[in-house]
């Protein structure tokens, strides 16, 4: 039995079929990649693995057990699924290093009470994710001095600090250079070394980097699935997606 499981999962809007019957199954400490065109319903998927949409039909299990309709909030913190959203989630008000201290405080709880206070133990985590992410020179800075890929890699510390067991990552390397998108391929590797990672991405050389297997989506369903070599030697693959996607660009 694999860790995560999407069986059947489809939902509708308004009777349009967003995710239609997508099947799923990834190994713990797996990384796969979903591709496929706009509209596809990569999104929508992480949406209903997180919580934020609920399924037409279809489930969702996590090691086993059906987590399909409960809440956001359970799912992150009980069945310890992280997400890292399309687009930044930084506070800007405050310093790199108190940007990673909230997520820390927030997953812990202590966040929510007076008495919180940066314990040895607190501040051994915070220089260790820091230090993971490549901002340790930066902690004291403003995130709005900091270039867009290291934006992107303070959201992945952020990420990191909730302790998740399963990470969803949704477009990490939009807007980056070539070298912010390689930088990011080895940062996700070695930091997220033994989770079970889900990433969405369009850049092929990012997915050829990163991914163990790849699901392709198109219209809502699997087109295909596979390693790097088979994805990109499937005909239907290049026809629907890979050639479509170069001429675009
Ligand atoms: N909450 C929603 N209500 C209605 N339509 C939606 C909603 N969320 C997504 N969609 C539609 O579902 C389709 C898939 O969207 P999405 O998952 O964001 O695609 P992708 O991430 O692959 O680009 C799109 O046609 C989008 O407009
Ligand atoms: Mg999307």
């Amino acid at each position: 039995m694999a860790f995560l499981e999407l069986v059947n999962l489809t939902v509708e809007f308004q009777g349009f079929r967003a995710v239609d019957e997508v099947n799923l199954a990834i190994d713990k400490g797996d990384l796969h990649v979903i591709i496929g065109p706009n509209g596809a319903g990569k999104t929508t998927i992480i949406d209903m693995i997180t919580g934020k949409t609920r399924p037409t039909y279809g489930a969702i299990n996590i090691d086993g057990e059906n987590i399909t309709g409960k809440s956001p909030y359970e799912i992150a913190k009980r069945y310890r699924v992280g997400r890292k959203f399309q687009g930044p989630n930084v506070f800007d008000h405050m310093t790199v290093e108190e940007n990673i201290e909230v997520a820390l405080a927030g997953h812990s709880g202590l966040g929510q009470t007076f008495a919180y206070r940066r314990t040895p133990q607190i501040a051994e985590r915070i220089d260790e994710l820091l230090e993971q992410v490549g901002l340790a020179d930066m902690r004291r800075m403003d995130p709005t001095y900091l270039s867009h890929g290291q934006r992107q890699w303070l959201e992945l510390g952020m990420v990191m600090a909730q302790d998740p067991e399963i990470i969803t990552l949704d477009e990490p390397t939009a807007g980056m250079t070539a070298d912010e998108t390689y930088k990011t391929g080895e940062l996700i590797k070695r930091v997220m070394w033994g989770k079970t990672v889900i990433v969405i991405d369009h850049d092929i050389d990012f997915v050829k980097q990163i991914a163990q297997r790849i699901t392709v989506l198109n219209q809502g369903r699997v087109l295909a699935e596979g390693s790097y070599d088979e994805i990109t030697n499937n005909e239907e693959v290049v026809r629907v997606y890979l050639k479509a996607d170069s001429e675009e660009v």
